[in-house]
């Protein structure tokens, strides 16, 4: 069954039917104004934090499931029928009323076509302006005069989410709203920097900030009795619930299409007066969505592709990398399952993040960098979850008054952890993701850049990736393994004080990446040393990890196997086998034996499986894995995040078909016709899908904010069509299935552009035969073409 479909051509998902089996979503904002919205305009803004400073407020995890949200209610006047222009909150009869939700690339389109109207609410935030703008138009296509009423509404939060759910006391008597020239301002009377606003285009004939005048009582945003009466109350209050919403009369000639355009922001009311002047004017409006447009037309161009696979350039040249954007301007900590409560960086997560698109957003990908590295401990170790804004000083205080509903920041001192807290995988992510940092952007000087320790001193960015690599060396149990602390990838697997396979391998990947910055730089003491390191880390992981058909996943303290042939349960894990190959510590005989076994044990049509066979029986010398039902998340559900890993792994074999295979199981654009199954968004991937121990096998869960966006996106375009820029040039090194007959890439680097063509007149999985520049018969990497030039770049594979 399908809700809706891809519109290629225009970088939109389009759904036709709005009665999804659940919120399908999408994120508007670049910058630091952000809102997630459902494709019934249910959803909530909030300006860089959905913690601290949440705009608008939502009900999570509610009946029904997005509410409230960004709403524009239309009243015919002749008749008081009324409608949505989102088919929720109103929920209008499908059969009396068509509707459209066009999810875009930052923006939403919300079109309702009844009783002769057409209207539609474009939602977007211009690149410079704090302020999200609603393009509202009303065409008449009846063939008679109309009148009508326009109403806005969104219910305005507390700024501070957990005083807004759980210190009401507080909240409900801390702010206040009012409307004077023609903008509801909701502000806080003792913090002067918090207001926010929203205005309109128009005059308004009637307001209310009261959310409960213009509710009406028991009743919800479905039957708000404002609408239904055709006026609101005027209504404006200090301290209660707030609410936006600004009603204005028309009369709409048939034929004629009226535009109006509702604003809201962050600032006081002289903001929300500035805002009104500039977008009153339909023109302005225009040019900041083309400007948007824009800003993602230039990120798309760095990278497109055309191959026999349609779902895959789909989901690469415009899904995918939207996605992997969005994990790296967001991190995790807004979406309908992230809701405000985790502010900050999750260190290993954001680490990978920044791994995908260093060529698209360099910008925050360097910011996110700096924050991360300041984040870490001179020991070596990375704060596991901590909000950057502790290193920041704190400006927003009023001299000598203690505020009640100022969550107070830590100082930098009390966020600093133990070993006890300590995962022994984080600050190991994020040395391949400075290489590629410095590759994409050839900025090698930011290998020397100083940054300070979260606990004092400071060090060059190269000194900080020597240290993360150092706690891992010291950081190793009996058997020579890494110790898995408190957790490693795996929050779920805890190993009971034991070690960490995948640590180890991912310990090797690291080395790797930080050999090839150390030569770089000719630090040839440090190439040696590391080169010996990695040799050794190999040797230990053969010896102590190789189970006989694939790689163990650990021990625990008692020095018990975990992914063992010998274990009942949790015989084979995709993290350890997948990264044992992609970090090339596993010899290549090993690689493709227990490759072999993945997909022999782990396969399924919805992508592979985390563990097989998922643990029934509680154990905590494994971890809370054990605790967890069998078949959800870590235990046995098909968790996406390691998926891509494996296809890299394939293609380190050099096995194509095989990294297809893998790749087509997880893709969300190959489900879109089966979401009675899948359920979640098809243009996403989703954290989780249900696996086969579970009753509800193939049901994705927890959309957009997952680290599969930024690894499949690097699994698909470094190694798959395996165009990867290094310190040298550009190597070309794709690993496709063997039908395929070849593809195309448009590829901008270092300021040139690169038109590559890979024909596969032989139809291989992997190899390189000739390659040419400009005609030009070249071997080794394509070194930097002048910046401004166009090159053609043909590959042929044997
Ligand atoms: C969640 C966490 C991530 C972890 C993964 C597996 O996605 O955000 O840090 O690696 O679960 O446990």
């Amino acid at each position: 069954m399908r809700y809706g479909y891809f519109d290629v051509a225009n970088r939109e998902y389009v759904i036709e039917r709005p009665d999804v089996p659940v919120s399908w979503t999408n994120y508007i904002g670049v910058k630091d104004l952000g809102a997630v919205l459902s494709h019934n305009a249910g959803g909530y803004a909030f300006y860089q934090s959905a913690e601290h400073h949440r705009i608008t407020r939502f009900r999570q995890n509610g009946v029904p499931l997005d509410r409230p949200g960004h709403y524009v209610y239309v009243r015919d006047d002749d008749t008081g029928e009324y409608w949505s222009l989102s088919w929720q909150p109103v929920g209008k009869s499908l059969a009396q009323a068509s509707y459209h939700c066009r999810h875009g690339l930052s923006y939403s389109k919300f079109s309702c076509d009844t009783r002769g109207i057409q209207g539609e609410q474009l939602i977007f935030i211009p690149i410079e302006e704090d302020v999200e703008l609603w393009d509202v138009r009303l065409r008449n296509t009846s063939g008679r005069p109309r009148q009508l009423s326009v109403f806005s509404y969104v219910e305005f939060s507390f700024h501070h989410i957990n005083i807004d759910n759980q210190n009401l006391q507080m909240s409900l008597y801390a702010s206040g709203a009012s409307c004077a020239d023609s903008i509801i301002e909701y502000d806080f009377f003792y913090e002067p920097w918090s207001f926010h606003y929203l205005a309109a285009s128009f005059q308004p004939d009637s307001f209310d900030c009261r959310r409960d005048s213009f509710l009406g009582p028991y009743r919800t945003e479905t039957d708000p009795l404002a609408v239904e009466r055709g006026e609101c109350f005027n209504s404006a209050e200090l301290g209660g619930n707030h609410c936006g919403a600004l009603h204005k009369r028309l009369t709409v000639m048939p034929g004629e299409e009226r535009r109006l355009t509702f604003m809201l922001g962050v600032g006081p009311r002289q903001t929300g007066q500035a805002m009104r002047a500039k977008y009153s004017d339909p023109a302005q409006v225009d040019a900041d969505f083309a400007a948007l447009k824009e800003f993602w037309r230039k990120k798309y161009s760095v990278f497109q592709c055309h191959t026999p696979h349609p779902g895959l350039d789909a989901m690469i040249n415009t899904w995918n990398l939207y996605q992997a954007e969005t994990n790296v301007v967001w991190s995790r900590f807004a979406s309908f399952i992230e809701v405000g409560g985790r502010t900050g960086l999750g260190y290993r997560d954001t680490s990978q993040d920044v791994l995908s698109v260093p060529h698209t957003n360099p910008a925050k990908c360097k910011q996110r960098l700096m924050e991360l590295l300041h984040g870490q401990v001179q020991q070596g170790y990375g704060l596991h979850l901590f909000d950057p804004e502790v290193f920041k000083p704190q400006a927003d205080q009023l001299p000598g008054v203690k505020l009640p509903t100022v969550v107070p920041t830590p100082s930098p001192a009390d966020i600093i952890h133990g070993l006890e807290h300590t995962c022994s995988d984080d600050a190991l992510w994020i040395v391949a993701s400075v290489g590629e940092y410095v590759k994409e952007t050839a900025e090698i000087e930011f290998l020397d850049q100083q940054i300070p320790f979260a606990d004092g001193g400071t060090a060059s960015v190269y000194e900080h990736l020597r240290r993360a690599i150092d706690f891992s060396t010291a950081q190793v149990g009996p058997h020579g393994v890494c110790k898995g602390l408190r957790a490693d990838w795996n929050d779920c697997l805890n190993l009971g004080g034991g070690e960490s396979a995948m640590v180890s391998f991912l310990h090797h990947w690291a080395l790797l990446n930080f050999i090839e910055i150390a030569r770089r730089l000719g630090r040839t003491a440090d190439v040696e040393a590391c080169t010996a390191r990695a040799a050794q880390i190999r040797q230990v992981c053969e010896e102590q990890l190789w189970d006989g058909q694939w790689y163990l996943r650990g021990f625990t303290r008692r020095g018990l196997k975990i992914g063992s042939a010998e274990n009942e349960e949790g015989k084979i894990f995709l993290e350890s086998n997948s990264l044992a190959v992609l970090s090339e510590a596993a010899t290549p005989e090993h690689g493709r034996q227990c490759m072999d076994a993945v997909d022999r044990h782990l396969f399924s049509p919805y992508g592979l499986h985390l563990v097989w066979p998922s643990f029934s029986r509680p154990d905590d010398d494994i971890g809370y894995i054990t605790r967890v039902y069998p078949g959800i998340k870590e235990n046995g559900a098909i968790f996406s995040h390691p998926n891509p890993w494996a296809i890299v792994a394939e293609c380190k074999l050099g096995r194509g078909d095989r990294a297809m295979k893998f790749h087509d199981a997880l893709l969300p654009y190959a489900q879109n016709d089966q979401i009675e199954i899948r359920e979640a968004e098809p243009y996403v991937y989703c954290q989780f899908i249900m696996g086969r121990d579970h009753t509800a096998h193939g049901r994705a869960r927890h959309p957009w904010l997952t680290g599969s966006a930024g690894w499949m996106y690097h699994a698909v375009t470094h190694w798959m069509l395996g165009i990867r820029p290094g310190f040298d040039g550009l190597t070309i090194d794709p690993c496709i299935p063997g039908q395929w007959p070849g593809f195309e890439v448009v590829r901008q680097w270092l300021g040139a552009t690169y038109l590559i063509k890979v024909t596969n007149p032989r139809l291989a999985q992997h190899g390189v035969k000739a390659q040419r520049l400009n005609g030009q018969l070249v071997t080794g990497p394509i070194p930097p073409q002048p910046v401004g030039t166009v090159n053609t770049v043909e590959v042929e594979m044997a």
